[in-house]
Order: structure tokens, then sequence, then C-alpha cells
């Protein structure tokens, strides 16, 4: 049987697979990479073929610094940012360097699915603090910092993944404090800060990188293109040395010098603003379709709340449904999702099911919704 490549995942042709949480096809900006490829190779004696430096090119990173500042709406240091091959290379490399096997680590419940991977690939132990519709409860985190002292704390603060939800501005500033005052570093995977489509999301927790406790992930994978394996760390100094100083770095050099050569001149070029104009335009209209047909089809036993940026919705079912046993039944009618327990930490969540509006366009998110409605009326 012919089936569609989404990369990770093989969809069969008929299949509307609302689990996949990627930008469709269509929206991957070929034409934009190919004029800033032929900018910057334009250049007599352009570096982008020798070795890079450690940290990543010092032109690049003034180029993401002023483009950040745009977005984070602080002033931000080139020196503070390290190139990575994307968030999940910046994520094992913080495994590799700040935890050792058997380490605990602090997680959201519920939790990015694949960071759980990561996370078992370095053999840490995560425990699971609950959110709410604020994001982590720091109260929650207090009471397990009593008994145990992890070697980092995992979030993903704003337009969270699964739930979309926010850690809200007051509890960012407790979270800084908290990691000073019981020595923990946060690692905060924001990729999803820049697309917002209602409101401005509350300041990153990038803000509070100066103190040595706290390390921000971002990543082009979600405003350009994930093909590109391009992303950042933000981190002070110390942090940044000690990146610097990995074996992975000393020998192989900074990482990724040809694409980061390739996206500076499309930051350059206004290129990568003008993309992210249109991804934020094109994910609001296919959120608010998406949010409006599932609250006019889906029974009332099923609650959501609307996203206010990023590409998930979370749905929770009555308590005794089991999202996995409904998966099944989906697939025959041709729709996919991604059951709770994938995000869960303690294979929890039975009742929750994550979709995403990210692949496909509306007329397809119509039907997906269409057929996911029937099946979960049938259940
Ligand atoms: C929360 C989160 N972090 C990281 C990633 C992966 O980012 P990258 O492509 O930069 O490795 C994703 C992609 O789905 C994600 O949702």
């Amino acid at each position: 049987m012919t089936t569609l490549s989404s990369a990770q995942k093989e969809i069969p042709p008929d299949m509307i697979d609302l689990g996949i949480g990627q930008p469709s096809p269509g929206l991957l900006p070929v034409e934009v990479i190919a004029s800033a490829a032929a900018h910057c190779t334009e250049h007599p004696g352009c570096m982008l073929l020798p070795y890079g430096s450690e940290q990543g090119d010092g032109h690049f990173r003034v180029a993401l610094s002023e483009f950040l500042e745009g977005i984070y709406r602080m002033p931000l240091d080139p020196a503070h940012l390290l190139v990575t091959n994307g968030a999940s290379q910046g994520l094992d490399l913080i495994c590799t360097l700040f935890s050792k096997a058997g380490d605990s680590i602090f997680v959201e419940e519920p939790t990015y699915f694949l960071a759980r991977k990561i996370f078992a690939d370095h053999h840490l132990r995560p425990v699971a603090l609950p959110m709410d519709a604020d994001g982590l409860i720091i109260e929650a985190l207090k009471e397990q910092l009593k008994l145990t002292r992890p070697a980092f704390l995992y979030t993903i603060p704003t337009y969270h993944n699964p739930t979309s939800v926010c850690l809200s501005a007051a509890r960012r500033e407790q979270l800084a404090e908290v990691s000073q005052r019981y020595d923990f570093t946060v690692v905060a995977d924001e990729v999803y800060h820049p697309l917002s489509y209602t409101l401005a999301p509350p300041p990153p927790l990038a803000h509070f990188c100066t103190s040595a406790h706290v390390i921000s992930l971002g990543s082009f994978s979600k405003i350009l293109a994930p093909g590109l394996r391009l992303g950042w760390l933000q981190a002070a100094p110390a942090v940044i040395e000690r990146v610097v100083q990995c074996g992975l770095l000393d020998s192989g050099g900074g990482l990724n010098p040809f694409t980061s050569g390739v996206v500076r001149s499309a930051m350059e070029l206004g290129l990568v603003d003008a993309n992210l104009r249109l991804l934020k335009n094109t994910y609001a209209r296919r959120m608010q379709a998406m949010c409006s047909a599932l609250r006019s089809r889906l029974p009332g036993s099923v609650q959501f709340t609307d996203p206010e940026g990023g590409f998930f919705i979370w749905l929770t079912l009555p308590d005794d449904t089991d999202t996995r046993e409904l998966l099944s039944k989906a697939k025959k009618r041709n729709v996919e999702f991604m059951p709770g327990p994938r995000f869960s930490s303690r294979q929890e969540l039975k009742n929750c099911l994550r979709l995403s509006f990210a692949y496909y366009d509306t007329p397809e998110l119509m039907e997906g919704v269409e057929r996911l409605s029937a099946v979960i009326r049938a259940r």
C-alpha cells in the first residue's frame, strides 16, 4: 500500500492522523532556504565549510539575538547563546553534561513524550509533578524538593506539549527563585514560545538565564523547518563555558555551521520574520476552525481549553475512557490521535488525548474532527 511519509511516521493514504505534531509539507519554506543559501554562498571567502567555532558562529549569534529580542521583548547578549542541532540535541547534551545514570529529574505530568525517551536513554528517573491551568504547580515542586533533589527540572513553560498550557508570569518568577534557593537547574524547552496566536505569552524563562540555574532551549524546527536541525541553548556564561569544553564540540567543532550560515542570511533578509508571520496566521486559522468544530461535534462530556499558541489541543474524556482502546477503534475509521498515556511518566492520563492542527489544512482537520467525534460518540 502506498503511504504518505511524514518523517518519524508513515501515514496510510486515507488516514487523517491528528496526532502528528509537525508542520504540513506545504508550510516548509523551500524558497526562503533557497534564497538564503544563494545569499550566503555569494560572499567570497564565506566561512561555512571549515569546522565551526564551538559556541557557534558569532555573526549568526548576533543575528539570532536580534531576532529573539523582537520575540522575547528583552535585551539578549549573543555571548549567552550556543548553537545546537535542535532542542532535542540540546536536551541530550544537557543530560550528558549535567546528570548521570540513576539521577532523578523532575518533569511535568504530562510531558513531551519524546523527551521521556531522551531521559530513558540516559537512564534518568523522571519524577512527575502536577500541573493545572497555570502550568507547573510550584507548591507541589516545593513539597517534592523536601524528598528529592533533581539533577534538573525539565519544563515546557509556553504552549506546553501536549496541553498547550502556559506557566503564569508569577509562577515563572517563583520557579526561578525556587531553583536558586534549592540550587537545581531548570531546563526550559521554549520551542513553541514564538508561536502565539492571541495574547502575547508571559516573558520566556530565557529571561532568567542570567542565573546559572536556568537553561533555555530554542529551535528553528517550529518557526522555519525541522529538517534544518538547528536550534540554540541560552544560558549564563558558566553553563555555556561548560558546554563549549565538552568532548563533542572539542572533536567536531561547533554544531551545524553550514546551516547556521544559511539561517543567518534568512534572518538578515527578514525572511524568518516573514515566515513566522505566515505560520502564525495559518496556525491561528486552523486552530480556531478546529476548536469550533470540536465544540460543535464532541459530546459535552469531553473537555478542552482553546490554546493561545503552539500546535496542540488536549482533550479530557470521561474518567472511564481508555484512549488507547479508543485509538484502535479510531484507526478503523481512518483517524488517529496521540493517546494520553504516552505523555505520562506514571502510565496515567488514560482518559486524555492530544490533537494537533499543525499538519493538516482546514478541510482535512474538519473531516478528522468529524471522524473522531463519531468514534467518541459511539464509545
Ligand atoms: C516540546 C518539544 N521540544 C522539542 C521538540 C523537538 O525539537 P527539535 O526539532 O528542535 O529537536 C519538540 C517537537 O515536537 C517539542 O514538542
